[in-house]
């Protein structure tokens, strides 16, 4: 069996068979085929419970795979102005626009750009409700709600933690916040499966039931890992589908993750190595500030594409002044030469939407290939204007 037939395309092991030598580094490479791999998927839960999915453009918005993602999906969510300009320009479908909190000179173009604003308070929407109406736009309204119960483990990425700023919490909802209101819409989840949606659900219910009837839809955000191995998806369909079936109202889910799981790399090479006391270091043209900054943030160890299990450990590092601009240690078979490369997996996803050019260090170019075809097109090199025009 050849190299080539040994993964199917769009299975994130097909990485295993780019040849990281075919790019520039740094470079980010997303799969077009695993792309089409979650798509299926996610259609899969739209032909079953009858729910819309949009994309959220906050965690994949590499626009150029817009006709790919969107002969699945029924459209994007934006989180701003800049974002919805984005999806009006690049994608079609629906638009929403969801935002903590807008400025009143956005709001007459966010509301030609959009299809529905969700607003995170009652009382901002009131704030609003005259300018936005006085704009003749076409668009409905909705209110997100905080189900003040929280599932996740990190409070920096759980929006239902106490004391969150992300929706109104469901306690304080009364009658009189849902005039002009089309719909809900709640995100509390981050990088989950089933269960905890569900849990959520069955805690939020009994609040917001009286309401629901009259609604037209219930957003339930992202935050689903849907496209993982071991995602309950029947368990969703059948959740999805009791819904919309007791409610009799449209719903509607919004992952950003779920669409581009495993679905990128990004492409680095060592730049120089040496030691310092006890730790092999290697310095690398991928800067964890600039590049992945949820590992600093998160912080978390990005998986390395063939990585080896017994080695030289080589602490790897970017190319910024920060001290803590370190990725990782990563064992190698053979030592880390200058110029030798390798990836980082699962990088499509709020990787490529953070990039900074903090100490001028590149932005990673952008390439899109298909592991069915073997077919690689860059699609985005970046110069040093980029870095120039942002900062004068
Ligand atoms: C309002 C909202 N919707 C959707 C998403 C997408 O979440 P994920 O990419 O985890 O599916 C987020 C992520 O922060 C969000 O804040």
């Amino acid at each position: 069996m050849t190299a080539m037939m040994a993964t199917q395309a769009g299975d994130p092991a097909a990485f295993a068979r780019f040849d990281l030598t075919r790019v520039e580094t740094p470079a980010f490479v997303v799969d077009a085929a695993a792309l089409r791999r979650n798509l299926a998927i996610l259609s899969d839960i739209k032909a079953r419970s009858g729910a819309r999915i949009l994309l959220a453009l906050k965690a994949f918005s590499m626009w150029q795979t817009a006709p790919l993602t969107q002969a699945a999906l029924d459209g994007t969510c934006a989180s701003g102005l800049w974002e919805a300009r984005l999806a009006r320009k690049h994608y079609p479908g629906h638009v929403e626009t969801f935002c903590p909190a807008y400025k009143a000179a956005d709001l007459p173009e966010i509301a030609a750009l959009s299809d529905t604003i969700v607003f995170n308070t009652p009382m901002q929407y009131a704030r609003f409700r005259d300018l936005l109406t006085r704009t003749g736009e076409d668009f409905d309204v909705g209110l997100r709600i905080n189900p003040q119960h929280s599932t996740g483990d990190i409070p920096k990425y759980d929006p239902a933690s106490p004391g969150s700023r992300l929706g109104f919490p469901v306690s304080q909802l009364r009658e009189e916040h849902l005039s002009g209101i089309s719909g809900l819409h709640m995100h509390s989840l981050c990088e989950q499966g089933f269960e905890p949606l569900l849990e959520t659900w069955e805690r939020l219910e009994p609040q917001i039931a009286p309401y629901l009837a009259r609604l037209d839809w219930l957003n339930l955000g992202g935050g689903h890992h849907i496209t993982r191995a071991d995602y309950d998806r029947d368990g969703l369909v059948r959740l999805l589908t009791a819904i919309a079936d007791k409610y009799d109202l449209q719903v509607w889910l919004e992952p950003g993750e779920a669409v581009a799981l495993d679905a990128g790399i990004l492409v680095g090479q060592v730049l120089d190595t040496f030691r310092n006391g006890d730790t092999d270091i290697a310095i690398t043209d991928i800067s964890a500030t600039c590049h992945m900054p949820d590992v600093i943030e998160a912080p978390y160890r990005p998986a390395m594409l063939g990585e080896a299990t017994s080695g030289q450990v080589h602490r790897l590092g970017g190319p910024s002044c920060l001290a803590g601009d370190v990725i990782g240690d990563y064992a190698f078979a053979q030592a880390p030469e200058p110029g030798v490369r390798f990836a980082f997996l699962d990088q499509a996803h709020y990787s490529m939407v953070k990039t900074t050019t903090f100490n001028g260090v590149p932005l990673p170019s952008i390439y899109l290939w298909d592991s069915g075809t073997d077919k690689l097109e860059r699609v985005r090199a970046f110069d040093w204007t980029e870095f120039e025009r942002r900062l004068g």
